[in-house]
């Protein structure tokens, strides 16, 4: 059985001492909720050491937003993978659209970044997602695929069954236009079907598989109702720890 997961991504948002405080939050309202999920939230590099020791003991791991292509030395203002793993955190986001869009990461990179997080001990959660005008001509399954096969299809078996995946349609990204479950499920299956057909049908049951995109309180629990998709990547609705934790008591 695989894991069923939600995740929180909380990008660019909360200060210190404000991330410490959602953090505390979460640990007191998930304290009585006992989730029938994993549960991890991915914050900025700055918080992880501190809300590291706040979900110690508690049933939240911790996830990095990004991590350095390079393995260290002199590059300004990066963190590296081995950096983000001493703070505790033992996940960490890659691939996401807005680093891929904003800061140019392309499949090369991210290739580089998902070896570094493994080498350190890092689970990466992958994500993957076409834009609307790729949705609009029909182009979502190609493009899903070759970020796959750029980026985590290098892989052995053994390494890519330390990722999660998480679909992210660019287009319902804080945008509100959440996928229906219907084309959440069809893409999932497909995800499912391309690990199959590289990695056989045991580590392609084995992966969980997460969607984001404007997920919240609402809508999780019929997106979460599909065969193939495995709990969320929840952006906006994870700042909010109300919002958060009736999204982990949808799946
Ligand atoms: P929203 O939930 O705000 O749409 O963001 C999703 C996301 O990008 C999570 O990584």
């Amino acid at each position: 059985m695989r894991t069923k997961m939600v995740a929180g991504n909380w990008k660019m948002n909360k200060n210190l001492q404000e991330g410490i405080a959602l953090a505390k939050e979460l640990v007191e309202a998930l304290k009585n909720q006992e989730p029938k999920c994993a549960v991890v939230i991915g914050t900025p590099f700055i918080h992880l050491a501190s809300v590291s020791e706040v979900i110690k003991g508690s049933v939240i791991k911790l996830a990095a937003e990004n991590c350095a292509d390079k393995e260290k030395g002199a590059y300004t203002g990066e963190v590296s993978a081995e950096m983000v793993r001493s703070t505790g955190a033992e996940y960490c986001i890659l691939g996401h659209s807005e680093r891929r869009a904003y800061y140019h990461e392309d499949c090369d990179i991210l290739r580089e970044k998902v070896l570094l997080a493994l080498k350190n001990d890092l689970k990466p959660i992958f994500c993957i997602g076409e834009v609307k005008e790729e949705r609009e001509s029909g182009k979502q399954n190609e493009v899903v695929k070759a970020q796959l096969e750029g980026s985590v299809f290098n892989l052995s078996a053994e390494d890519f069954g330390k990722i999660t995946l998480a679909y992210e349609p660019v287009w319902a990204i804080g945008t509100g236009l959440t996928a229906t479950p219907e084309q959440a499920q069809d893409m999932h299956a497909f995800i499912r079907s391309l690990i199959a057909e590289k990695y056989g049908k045991q580590v392609a049951d084995d992966t969980t598989i997460l969607y984001g995109g404007s997920c919240n309180a609402k809508n999780a629990a019929e997106l979460f109702a599909n065969p193939d998709v495995d709990g969320g990547l929840i952006g906006g609705a994870s700042l909010k720890a109300p919002d958060f934790c009736a999204i982990i008591a949808a799946r």
